[in-house]
């Protein structure tokens, strides 16, 4: 089978690597891909919104499976773009409808999904602006709250439309910046909640619809520096498994979070096949919903997919034809670390196109790429987060040290990692 992957991140490298290794492929394209995929596949310089000319791959290369790594393509509406063309409705695409997607592209949307069906999250209300005196009003909200304060921008905002503030003055400003379109559209409609207090894991499964395959969990470090400390990144490492997520805990997030998500789909006559990403918080031993994502993780996908022993594109083509019940997913017993080498400067201004020396060390791990680019026959940086180095034993603890080990042979300039991934658990 010819399978189209769209996206260029360690997400898609790690799945690009995993895919490779199913008998059922033939031939894997990348669009657009990045120095990493292109040693699973072809690489396809196609943007991951250009629903046309994907398409016309799709037919010219004869694909039989679309799986979209990044969220902007599916709140587009690729999944519906494939099923409206006639020639083209039979491909299965991992990833669900822009009305699936809206769990993701819509803080309010997701906020009423979750009180309609009774999953745990934080209390809330939505203020939009031209209604009513949208900022007096979500101003008054706030002087009822206690701190810390979470604003929600309602619409994507390439992962910094959450401000968590503590003084009311300042939540208050926030909020007007917000309104008056700092993250233009997205912030036109602010979700204000709770603060929960706990710690956070990321929890995955696979879905048709109907049936899921639960995948490992793994916990991400989102801070740019030590202790969890300065701003938000993409992510700056991860693990898996995660301590805390013992049987009881993962069945109280299968009862009450899980099975309540995919019924609401069902019932919401929304068709979902492909990724749910539980953004979930511990408190005290009960899960809540911090967010949903309709996708993998990055850097959680460099941790949980090394851990799947299954045939990936065996699961993907089930999830297609809705064939996914009774279907097991092998997860291998070990654990997975990986630490994300990112640009000096990131998550503000870097600089891209530097030489990346060491990618041939034999460190015993996977070396997933993220931003990279290939120019001149060299490795060079092409983005903020750089390299994921992921190793596997017998415990994260172990395998995070030879993901640092791994560390000191790669080196571009500038170059800055977490030492302390791993550190709360
Ligand atoms: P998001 O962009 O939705 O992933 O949110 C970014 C981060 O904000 C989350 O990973 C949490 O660390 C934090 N966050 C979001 N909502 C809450 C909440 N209600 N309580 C505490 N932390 C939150
Ligand atoms: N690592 C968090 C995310 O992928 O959204």
């Amino acid at each position: 089978m010819n399978v189209l992957l769209i996206g260029s991140g360690g997400r898609e490298h790690a799945l690009a690597w995993k895919l490779k290794q199913s008998p059922l492929l033939t031939t894997l394209f990348i669009a657009p891909g990045n120095a990493g995929t292109a040693l699973c596949g072809t690489n396809v310089p196609i943007a991951v919104d250009n629903f046309p000319a994907l398409a016309q791959l799709v037919r010219s290369e004869k694909i039989k499976m679309v799986v979209v790594g990044p969220e902007d393509p599916l709140v587009k509406g690729i999944s519906d773009y494939f099923k409206e063309q006639d020639d083209l409705r039979w491909v299965g695409v991992i990833g669900p409808d822009a009305a699936g997607a809206r769990l993701e592209g819509s803080k309010d949307f997701a906020k009423q999904f979750m009180e309609k069906f009774n999953i745990p999250t934080a209390r809330y209300r939505t203020f939009s602006v031209g209604k009513g005196d949208a900022l007096g009003d979500a101003t008054a909200f706030i002087g009822t709250m206690k701190p810390p304060y979470v604003l929600k921008a309602d619409g994507l905002a390439a992962g910094k439309g959450v401000v968590i503030l503590n003084d009311p003055e300042q939540a208050a400003g926030e909020l007007a910046a917000m309104f008056a379109g700092k993250f233009g559209s997205a912030g036109k409609k602010v979700v204000i909640e709770e603060f929960l207090d706990g710690i956070e894991l990321s929890v995955f499964v696979l879905t048709d619809g109907d049936s899921w395959v639960l995948l490992p969990e793994a916990k991400d470090y989102k801070r740019i520096g030590e202790g969890d400390a300065g701003l938000n990144t993409g992510g700056m490492g991860a693990v898996s498994p995660v301590s805390f997520a013992d049987h009881t805990f993962m069945n109280k997030v299968k009862e009450r979070i899980i099975e309540p998500t995919i019924n609401g789909l069902r019932v919401s006559g929304i068709r979902y096949q492909g990724f749910i990403f539980f953004g979930l918080i511990n408190v005290k031993g009960e899960p809540f919903v911090i967010e949903y994502n309709v996708r993998l993780g990055d850097p959680e996908s460099e941790v949980v997919i090394p851990r799947i022993k299954s045939d990936l594109l065996e699961l993907f083509s089930a999830a297609a034809d809705h064939k996914l019940r009774g279907m097991q997913l092998e997860i291998s017993e070990e654990s997975a670390a990986t630490v994300m080498l990112v640009s000096g400067g990131y998550p503000g201004d870097y600089q891209r196109g530097l030489p990346i020396s060491g990618l041939e060390g034999e460190s015993g791990g996977i070396i997933f790429h993220a931003g990279t680019t290939i120019r001149d026959k060299q490795v060079v940086t092409n983005g903020g987060r750089v390299l994921a180095l992921t190793s596997i034993d017998s415990t994260w603890e172990k395998a995070l040290i030879k993901s640092y080990k791994a560390a000191k042979d790669i080196s571009f300039d500038g170059m800055y990692y977490r030492r302390d991934i791993g550190f709360d658990l």
